[in-house]
């Protein structure tokens, strides 16, 4: 493990570790936000810190395990850090702490803290508790504020591409899925706070936003004339802030999208032709009873309408192998609908039952051999579509926004508009600018360019 950056002198070292989605890498930021007028500055080893916070995902299984052999060994940074007459909080966040809290308590009784996604805001509450008290301050609620009312202006800057989140929650209830129990109900934040973030990560230097949600395509922030806005209309006022060359959204669920949203696809240049849209199954039984409300043919002819609109446009996917009830001939059918959508990018993940969600205790349990080489089969055709996808850029030439400085001396990473890495020889004084790249090579997982008009690119 590499030595702890030592703070600025006079203040708190905070360690921070993120599990799962974006989200909880944003959120992680924002409790870094939250603490810094506590004196509190980040450090990248938890050796000697002050405070050490996990922020962990409960959507697999075996979270829980390793949250708790984590704190196992945090324990003893902590025993060491005491025995030397300091201190160490310890606070547990994110979904596992909203779903087992208690356990935590009782397993892990040298955690300080427990909290929530929604409790971020009142952390600096929490640690002058747990100072006050020596018992452990739990708060899994979901309080009646909203975080984002209390949360600081975001303060640190998250460099050429950054996330904001701007919808939390979900009310869809899939079978097999922890979010709505974890994250809590649909809210969306209201679309001035959404932009006057965005400006001040532009400012940052930011070129790129991901805009995140759990379900970021139902989206509904009121507006300060009362009126609702959907994602469309939120795209179309971010693609006027100057500055801003890239918007994508993540993650989408199907249902949720409309017509304005398709458009948008079609009319806003500033929106990447890139998209992951989950679909989880080509099976309808399977799509029924993962309670997704759209079946395969939906999905197929939404491809379609997307593609009509943004004839570039990829498609990124999540399939899940297993899930109970499912036959082989319900695998066939997503193995068809991959075939027949080919897909640039996706994540795929055997089915896990999560406890207190429905699927938990369907019937029909897939055996784990089955589930096994089910994914292997839905991984070997995603495999080789990305690689295909890549390939198809060989000897094309793309405009790449460039993100940093690559792995070896006088090289450029940066992003195509469908999101592949590319590394090309380029000076580092690009970075932040978006420039016309000859694709050389397109590999699995990345592409190799280089400049396509050198002269061009200083701007
Ligand atoms: N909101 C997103 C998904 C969030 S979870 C959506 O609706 O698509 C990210 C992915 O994890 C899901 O798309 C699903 O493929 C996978 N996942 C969620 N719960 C799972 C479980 N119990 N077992 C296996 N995979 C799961
Ligand atoms: Fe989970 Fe379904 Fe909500 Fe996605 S839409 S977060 S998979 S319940
Ligand atoms: Fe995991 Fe919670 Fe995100 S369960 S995927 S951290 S919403």
């Amino acid at each position: 493990m590499t030595a702890a950056l030592p703070p600025p002198s006079g203040k708190k070292r905070l360690f921070l570790r993120s599990w799962g989605c974006q989200m909880n890498v944003y959120d992680s930021a924002r409790m870094a936000d939250v603490l810094a007028p506590l004196g509190y500055a980040p450090v990248d080893a938890p050796e000697g810190a002050d405070m050490i916070i996990l922020n962990t995902c409960h959507i697999r299984e075996k979270a829980t395990e390793k949250l708790f052999s984590e704190l196992g060994r945090l324990r003893q940074l902590k025993q060491a850090k005491q025995a030397e007459g300091g201190e160490m909080v310890l606070a547990v966040a994110g979904c596992v702490a909203q779903a087992e809290g208690a356990e935590i308590t009782a397993r892990a009784p040298y955690v300080d803290i427990v909290l929530g996604p929604q409790s971020y805001h009142r952390l600096p509450e929490m640690v002058a508790r747990a100072g006050r008290t020596g018992r452990a301050v739990v708060e899994t609620d979901f309080p009646v504020e909203e975080k984002f009312d209390f949360l600081p202006e975001i303060s640190a800057p998250q460099g050429i591409t950054a996330f904001l989140t701007i919808q939390e929650g979900c009310d869809k209830f899939c079978s097999f899925c922890v979010v709505p129990y974890t994250r809590g109900a649909e809210y969306s934040r209201g679309p001035a706070a959404v932009l006057a973030e965005a400006r001040k990560l532009v400012g940052q230097g930011a070129r790129e936003i991901t805009l995140l949600g759990q379900n970021v395509n139902a989206y509904h922030g009121e507006g300060e004339d009362g009126r609702e806005w959907g994602l469309a209309r939120l795209l179309y006022a971010l693609a006027e802030i100057p500055g801003l060359d890239r918007l994508r959204y993540t993650t989408s669920h199907p249902r949720d999208m409309d017509e304005a949203l398709i458009a948008a696809h079609r009319d806003i240049p500033a929106v990447m032709p890139f998209l992951h849209l989950p679909v989880q199954s080509g099976s309808d039984r399977v799509l029924e009873a993962m309670n997704r409300g759209h079946t395969a043919d939906d999905y197929l002819r939404l491809v379609d309408r997307l593609r009509a609109a943004r004839p570039d446009l990829a498609l990124s996917t999540d399939i899940i192998a297993g899930h109970p009830g499912e036959t082989e001939a319900d695998h066939e059918a997503t193995m068809a609908l991959i075939r027949r959508v080919g897909f640039a990018q996706a994540f795929s993940f055997k089915y896990s039952p999560r406890p207190g969600t429905p699927a938990a205790g369907a019937p029909h349990r897939v055996d784990e051999a089955t589930k096994d080489r089910r994914l292997q089969e839905v991984q070997a055709l995603l495999r080789d579509q990305q690689a295909e996808f890549n390939a198809s850029l060989t000897g094309q030439t793309v405009p790449v926004l460039f993100t940093g400085a690559g792995r070896q001396a006088g090289q450029l990473s940066g992003r195509t508009p469908w999101l592949q890495p590319v590394h090309l020889p380029g000076p580092l004084s690009l970075i932040g600018a978006t420039a016309p790249v000859f694709i050389r090579a397109g590999n699995p997982n990345s592409l190799a360019g280089e400049l396509a008009h050198q002269e061009k690119t200083a701007a």
